[in-house]
């Protein structure tokens, strides 16, 4: 737990605060982890996943969103990566292949353009590009479970 009271962090032990709140590691779960990942570095984003890993009964789903690599590093994006970085929130994080962050622990994942999703639900501009078009500068929406 944090000194400054009942908050607990990201980088603080939350794990054992889930637990001590009730949480219990031996029931499939849902995670959710939404609009998060960039603003991490690749050490803390393992350190999630691992976190999450380890909480996560047989049958658990992880929903998550990733800025891909390509879209990071792209000229189009620098604009909003220096505005972020000028705000305090760098946009530190990008990966073309979202699906290994779950995969390294053996999970199953479903790698989807971010605009599948976002179209299905009448909330993005675009249409989805392929999968297996290369270099798009996209973003990432990925299902994952746990055999
Ligand atoms: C785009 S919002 C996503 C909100 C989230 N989907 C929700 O429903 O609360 C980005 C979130 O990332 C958090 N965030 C940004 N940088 C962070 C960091 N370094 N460590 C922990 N959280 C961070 C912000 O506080 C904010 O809640």
């Amino acid at each position: 737990m944090s000194p400054d009271g009942d908050r607990c962090y990201l980088a603080d032990d939350w794990p054992v605060a889930l637990t001590e709140a009730g949480f219990d590691p031996h029931t499939p779960t849902v995670w959710l982890i939404e609009g998060l990942l960039q603003y991490l570095d690749e050490n803390a984003v393992a350190t999630l996943f691992g976190r999450v890993h380890s909480l996560s009964a047989a049958k658990s789903t992880l929903l998550y969103d990733v800025v891909g690599k390509t879209l990071l590093e792209s000229p189009m994006m620098a604009p909003l990566v220096t505005a972020m970085a000028e705000r305090g929130s760098p946009w530190l994080f990008g990966t073309d292949e979202p699906g290994e962050l779950a995969g390294r622990h053996g999970w199953s994942a479903t790698v989807t353009d971010i605009a599948k999703p976002g179209n299905e639900w009448h909330r993005w501009f675009a249409p989805a590009a392929p999968m297996d078009a290369p270099d798009v500068r996209r973003g990432y929406f990925v299902e994952a479970t746990r055999p």
